[in-house]
């Protein structure tokens, strides 16, 4: 594979279900990334006779467990999984999450609740020190449509910062919604903050439906870098 990205996102996906995907159910999380980690899973049901029910995260997730012939299953038969495998826009040095660049935020941090284990993937551009240093486009927040202008006057004057209403398309149609028919605010938050008290402070607002901070959630992630090795982090 000649493009270093993809190269490192197989890398960390690959290395990921590797180490930690056993017979049991599996939340499946949403992205580029979780591409590679549905298709190393596939793989493994062929060769070992891996006996996985995949738990999607998004219509998306949903759609590659299909097209790679994995069974399907959900939160209400399945509520507790083994692992759950997802990717991340940022990570700090303590696996503080950004996620919800694809908008499905509220699923996946539903999936990583009821996991023993949640295991994230990334390339190295996804690693950093302190939030905020890679992912330029803010934390993205999840809103009933009706509240979005209540809950952006509110997170201006609560926490300071600046929040976009996320729009489709290049042409900026109409804003993005969700798989549950939610709109999203991506919030531009400035400098460093305590995420724990963010991540409460913007779920209690009314009219939010969760954040994509997920503060002490993940056990281990796997970022694939350029040089073709995987970096780990606990
Ligand atoms: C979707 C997410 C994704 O996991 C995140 O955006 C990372 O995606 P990618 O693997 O394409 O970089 O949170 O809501």
């Amino acid at each position: 594979m000649n493009d270093p990205v993809e190269n490192a996102k197989r890398l960390a996906a690959f290395k990921a279900v590797d180490n930690h995907v056993v017979d049991g159910v599996i939340g499946i999380g949403s992205g580029s990334t979780v591409v590679y980690a549905v298709q190393r899973i596939a793989q493994r049901v062929k060769d070992e006779g891996l006996e996985v029910i995949c738990v999607p995260s998004s219509f998306q997730a949903k759609q590659l467990i299909i097209q790679h012939g994995l069974k399907l299953g959900d939160l209400e038969m399945n509520p507790h999984l083994k692992v759950t495998i997802d990717g991340a826009d940022e990570s700090d040095e303590i696996l503080t999450l950004i996620k919800g660049g694809g908008g499905c935020l509220t699923q996946e941090k539903i999936l990583a609740s009821c996991a023993e284990e949640f295991v994230v993937i990334a390339d190295y551009r996804k690693a950093s020190a302190n939030l905020g240093e890679q992912w330029s486009k803010g934390i993205p927040i999840e809103v009933i449509p009706s509240a979005y202008r209540v809950v952006y006057n509110k997170i201006e004057k609560m926490l300071g910062g600046k929040s976009d209403l996320r729009m489709s398309g290049s042409s900026k149609a109409g804003p993005v919604v969700t798989d549950n028919g939610n709109f999203i605010l991506d919030w531009i938050f400035e400098g460093a903050q305590n995420w724990k008290e963010v991540e409460v402070t913007l779920n209690m607002i009314p009219g939010v439906v969760e954040n994509g901070l997920f503060v002490g959630m993940a056990k281990k992630a796997y970022f694939g870098m350029s040089d073709g090795t995987v970096m780990e982090r606990n």
